[in-house]
């Protein structure tokens, strides 16, 4: 039997450390229940002990998935540790992850530690971790960048307190494969109860190479554990991606030869949930999950894959999700019908009543838009996902004019705490004056620094999506809304984002 590589996602914790990707209680659940459906091994829940809201998003999450390990992660201090075994108690299996900087750089500069201390509160934490739960993996903050001699050390003494789990981070995504391998290779080698413990691999992005080099720390230095995320989400150029190191290892098990227990089908739906719940877009050349990722424009390629579909292609678009890109439904398609193609796209809604609203906005949808394609369907489920929540602002209707020559202006109406309100006002065009119209009531005081649109099924007939990014106070939220129709859709991104904004508690930065 091939050795196992344990799959472990950090969408909801790492992922969403990036500025903007900040993700309510529910949309958290929703896509842990989409990654115990991928069945990924460990889920990384949040860090319970940096906001209520993150506390409250891993209990939640401990007490509703139990085909996974949850995992919350926590400074190496007994607060955030008590914390986190908490937030932990309801599941099946828990892991308490903690971690202490141990470069020279993070120890003098931002802990303010000597190496010395730096060790004791690391062992103390492991010990403290392992007195609540059996599960606790142990993390050298930016341990690529850590003195060799201080990681053996330092990694030696937790795994004697009983860390089940080393993680070596490569947390400035400063690494290149070969060197990484042979650095997770070393510590192995030199650490002389190395073998209590699995190994793990967590690197980011910043030269493009974290992929690369998790890679190189399975195959050269024996890791057995891949920290990663969906879509490659995370601080500034992201982290490993889940999609692409699970399909490299699959399409190359005569290289790597190990087995996994991820079900790949469910990767692109679970790609498409956290692009449109975290206004993230993914790139149309993305491996894998992008749009581009099977399409074949070159003629010469068409005929190769018509004539034989291995003489272009390493991996089959359906066994990752993707089916052709039929119309699925339409005007006449019933509830059971709807409710069956949710389920082939692995779309579970949590009760009736979360159906009968997607339901009907499937209606509403398909009287202005004759061909539905899986694509629009994942949309509308995850903007139903994002309306359930208690929002103060929520999208009915607007108007607007535009005519060459003159200045457009807009008309909305759209309600703040249930209550419905009538903005208006003119722009540079008519999504600007549709924006304008609702800061006329609002009067948020926010700054727009990003605004994209994308077409949902690659055509004009097809739905805008629409992200937007505000940032007001120091906190940047993105809000996603999609429509047929993109001045609505801009519209309804604006008012999601403004949700975020109103929702978000200040947090403890992880790395702070
Ligand atoms: O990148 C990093 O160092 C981290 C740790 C907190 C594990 O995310
Ligand atoms: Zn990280």
């Amino acid at each position: 039997m091939a050795d196992k590589l344990i799959i472990f996602d950090t969408t909801l914790r790492d992922g969403e450390q990036s500025p903007g990707a900040s993700m309510t209680r529910d949309e958290k659940l929703r896509i842990a229940r989409q990654l115990e459906r991928l069945r990924v091994d460990v889920i990384e829940a949040g860090f319970a002990a940096s906001s209520n809201g993150d506390f409250e998003a891993v209990k939640s999450i401990a007490n509703a998935i139990k085909d996974a390990t949850i995992c919350s992660l926590s400074r190496a201090n007994d607060r955030d540790i008590s914390r986190a075994a908490e937030a932990l108690k309801g599941a099946n299996s828990g892991r308490i992850h903690t971690f202490i900087a141990t470069s020279a750089l993070h120890m003098e500069k931002k802990l303010r530690m000597t190496p010395d201390q730096v060790f004791e509160q690391a062992k103390q934490s492991v010990r403290f971790a392992r007195n609540l739960v059996a599960d606790v993996e142990f993390s050298p903050e930016d341990g690529y960048r850590s003195d060799m001699d201080f990681l053996c050390k330092i990694l030696e003494a937790v795994i004697e307190e009983g860390a089940t789990t080393i993680n070596v981070p490569d947390t400035v995504g400063y690494a290149v494969p070969e060197l990484y391998g042979q650095f997770i290779k070393t510590l192995r080698e030199r650490i002389p109860n190395s073998d209590k413990a699995i190994w793990s691999v967590h690197c980011h992005n910043d030269l493009g190479m974290a992929v690369a080099n998790s890679l190189a720390g399975v195959k050269l230095g024996g890791a057995r554990q891949v920290e990663c995320t969906i879509n490659g989400l995370g601080e500034r150029a992201g982290n490993c991606s889940l999609e692409e190191i699970v399909m490299a290892v699959k399409t190359r098990k005569d290289y790597f030869g190990l087995e996994m227990n991820i079900d790949p089908i469910h990767i692109l739906a679970a790609s498409r949930m956290v692009s449109q719940t975290t206004g993230f877009v993914v790139q149309p050349n993305k491996a894998v999950v992008g749009a581009n990722a099977f399409a074949h424009a070159s003629g010469i390629h068409q005929d190769g894959v018509l004539k034989a579909r291995d003489t272009y292609e390493i991996m089959r678009a359906e066994d990752v999700g993707w089916s052709a890109n039929k119309i699925v439904l339409g005007k006449l398609s019933g509830r059971n019908a709807f409710k069956q193609r949710l389920q082939e796209l692995g779309v579970v809604l949590e009760s009736e009543s979360e159906l009968n609203a997607a339901f009907t906005r499937f209606k509403e949808l398909a009287d202005r838009k004759s061909e539905i394609f899986d694509e629009d369907i994942l949309a509308l489920v995850s903007e139903e996902s994002v309306t359930q929540d208690k929002e103060q602002y929520a999208f009915v209707s607007l108007s607007q004019h535009s005519e060459t020559g003159e200045r457009p202006s807009a008309a909305i109406v759209f309600k703040v705490s249930g209550k419905e309100v009538h903005g208006k006002s003119d722009g540079n065009g008519p999504v600007d004056a549709s924006l304008k119209a609702i800061e006329s009531i609002v009067e948020s005081g926010a700054e727009m620094v990003l605004y994209s649109v994308n077409a949902i099924s690659g055509s004009t007939e097809s739905q805008g999506e629409v992200t937007v990014r505000l940032q007001n106070s120091g906190r940047v939220v993105n809000g996603v809304g999609s429509d047929p129709d993109i001045i609505v859709a801009s519209a309804k991104a604006y008012l999601s984002a403004l949700n975020k904004l109103q929702s978000k508690a200040d947090r403890v930065a992880a790395q702070g």
